[in-house]
């Protein structure tokens, strides 16, 4: 079978590189996929291009798409493709609005009964202001919809929330996405990511993971797309994790059905430990990033084979590795903010258990360059939590001193009960 992964980052050559171990993928192409994919033909078409990226996939005889990024989820890209017959893996633009509309939601947990935090939507400033003042800080305000991970303002201060709302909805800080905002309730706990393969009323849970969305060391500095991750999650009870997918991740993919937008594709709900169980601070209508990359090296089955079942209405029983895998992103010095791009990347040397998974390089005279701001994930599989970030750290050496680059040191530090020496 010939393949078509869309997108360009870690988590697309993730699913490359575990597409590539799959017995029946006979070509994989990615769309337009990044420097790094070996494993992959890329083929120069935007994400956004649905047009050629369906003629495409009618000229070369793809069997199965599978679509990476949120925005050609939201845009239509999967009906686009259904209606041309052909076979794709991802939501339908009805479903991805679990996504792409933050209120959407909100109402879909709260006629469900779905644990999240208490919450009022507004488009109106002096509403908003006045019901922000009645509740007081910690809040939380949000943009209803896309605004490229930087949509969430946990305002610590009444000062730092007033000022939230006043650039969303009064400066229309993200366009039409700010609109339109969410303000909610700050819960206070441990955060988790749960991704599921959704068919209709059909869900297949994946293990456990847990991202670092803070730039630095401590949880310190900005928001950003993810600066590594870490499956499964050491300190997560096995009945919080059962209770997080029987009343949480089933039960929303029911109601997307009832609400005539049955949900196709991976299901991802952003979770927090409160002390009253699970509770949702946001839905994803795909594969999270980076923690693709530290879950799929632990699934044992065939990926192309799990995507095919479960879009056939079999269960595709999965299977894990009972090892733990860690991945530490390195980014480009300034990221998230403004970073220079094309600065040159040492050859990384990884042993039998590392893996590098590139995002933003690009291939300049046989050398790698960044060409982004995350640029690379050094990932390791290990006995455990502590052993696989060890191997993922010693992998990281080559750039330990390097001013243009910069990476956590200190990814799955707080999971690990018994320190095995991982100081880096
Ligand atoms: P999001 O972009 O929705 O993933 O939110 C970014 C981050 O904001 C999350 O990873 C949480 O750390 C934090 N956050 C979002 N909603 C809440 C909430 N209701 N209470 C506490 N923290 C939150
Ligand atoms: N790692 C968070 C996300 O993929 O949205």
């Amino acid at each position: 079978m010939n393949i078509m992964v869309i997108g360009r980052g870690g988590r697309e050559h993730s699913l490359v590189q575990k597409l590539a171990a799959s017995k029946q993928t006979e070509k994989i192409y990615a769309a337009p996929g990044n420097a790094g994919m070996k494993e992959a033909v890329c083929v120069a078409i935007e994400e956004g291009d649905h047009d050629a990226l369906v003629s495409f996939a009618k000229e070369n005889d793809i069997h199965l798409t599978v679509v990476g990024p949120e925005v050609p989820l939201l845009e239509g890209i999967v009906d686009h493709f259904q209606a041309n017959d052909l076979k794709v893996f991802g939501p339908t633009k009805d479903a991805a609005l679990i996504e792409g509309s933050k209120h959407f939601a909100k109402q879909m947990m709260d006629k469900y009964d779905i644990p999240t935090a208490e919450y009022q939507a507004f488009s109106d400033l002096v509403e908003a202001k006045a019901y922000i003042k009645g509740k007081g800080a910690p809040i939380v305000i949000k943009a209803d919809g896309l605004a490229a991970g930087k949509g969430v303002v946990v305002a610590e201060t009444l000062e730092q929330a007033l000022e939230a709302a006043d650039s969303m909805l009064g400066e229309g800080q993200f366009g039409e996405a700010s609109s339109e905002i969410v303000v909610e309730e700050f819960l206070a706990g441990d955060e988790f990511s749960l991704m599921a393969f959704v068919h209709g009323p059909n869900v297949y849970p994946m293990i456990p993971a847990k991202d670092h969305k803070r730039a630095f060391d401590g949880d310190e500095g900005p928001n950003t797309g993810g600066m590594g991750a870490f499956a499964p999650v050491p300190g997560l009870a096995s009945s919080s994790y059962d209770t997080a997918v029987e009343s949480i991740v089933r039960p929303v993919a029911e109601a997307m059905v009832q609400e005539e937008r049955p949900f196709t594709g991976i299901l991802y709900a952003g979770l927090i430990e409160t002390d009253k169980g699970p509770k949702v601070i946001e839905f994803n209508a795909r594969f999270g990033d980076p923690e693709t990359q530290v879950v799929l090296p632990l699934l044992k089955n065939d990926l192309e084979q799990v995507f095919l079942d479960v879009m056939d209405g079999k269960d595709p029983e999965l299977q894990w590795s009972e090892e733990s895998c860690a991945g530490v992103v390195v980014a480009s010095s300034g990221y998230p903010g403004g970073y220079v791009k094309g600065r040159p990347l040492p050859a990384l040397e990884t042993s039998d258990s590392a893996f590098l998974v590139h995002a933003g390089t690009a291939l300049e005279n046989g050398t790698y360059v960044s060409d982004g701001g995350r640029v690379l994930l050094v990932g390791s599989k290990g006995n455990d939590l502590s052993r696989a970030l060890d191997c993922a750290y010693e992998a990281l050496r080559p750039l330990h001193a390097n001013e243009d680059f910069f990476y956590r040191r200190d990814i799955g530090r707080s999971s690990i009960t018994s320190s095995s020496g991982s100081d880096e």
